[in-house]
């Protein structure tokens, strides 16, 4: 059966990337193919996840690049070369231009640790959103997966799950519970959906 070829792009531990590949393991992946984790940092642990998978890797290191649109190009480059239908943002660090986000339309998600809209946007990413959420002192928070365009957590909505917040919670802890009963939950449900969506189209694109 044809599959969508996945690269996960990362830039930190990969607990998210680990949750791809046991779903994959566990058959919940039919869609796609982990083919390829790209890493914006040399010392990501994600990239020792994925040689466990034995799924390639490739690193582009955001500081050996003082342009952003030159690391955007090596990071299309390294994509194009392993034919990729599709990406996954999984904590990776760095907010994508225009330009790229053109280059892969409808074909990049991102999972993000709150439900957007809530505390997202510029500024917002890994414990600060969860700090912001028991700053403001809401009582439920969650993630959501979305796609990718040129506004930093802007794109469609692909899937949310709340999470309940309780008063006993540090930004530590919050992110852990998050992570365990929303990201790790949706992330390769929503991964599907958008690899059977591609595959469609690819289907579609051949019989006309
Ligand atoms: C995850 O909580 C992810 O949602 C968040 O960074 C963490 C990465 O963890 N991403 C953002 O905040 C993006 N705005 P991981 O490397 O263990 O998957």
């Amino acid at each position: 059966m044809l599959k969508a070829r996945v690269a996960v792009l990362v830039s930190g531990g990969g607990t998210n990337l680990q949750a791809l590949i046991d779903a994959q393991k566990a058959g919940q992946m039919n869609s796609c193919e982990l083919t390829l984790v790209v890493s914006s940092k040399p010392d990501a642990f994600a990239l020792t996840r994925a040689a466990e998978a034995g799924i390639p890797t490739a690193v582009v290191d955001i500081k050996s690049f003082t342009d952003r649109s030159e690391f955007e190009k090596k990071l299309l480059e390294v994509l194009c070369e392993n034919i990729i239908d599709m990406i996954v943002l999984a904590g990776f660090m760095y907010v994508l231009s225009r330009d790229f986000v053109s280059s892969y339309l409808e074909k990049i998600v991102n999972v993000h640790p709150s439900l957007i809209p809530a505390f997202c946007g510029d500024g917002f990413y890994g414990l600060r959103v969860h700090k912001a959420v028991l700053d403001y002192g809401v009582k439920v928070t969650g993630a959501t997966v979305h796609y990718v365009n040129e506004i930093t957590d802007g794109g469609k909505i692909i899937l949310q799950k709340a999470v309940e917040v309780k008063d006993t919670d540090t930004p530590e802890s919050l992110q852990q519970r998050v992570m365990r009963e929303a990201e790790w939950v949706i992330l390769p449900k929503a991964c599907e959906i958008v690899a059977r969506r591609i595959l469609n189209e690819k289907e579609t694109e051949r019989e006309t």
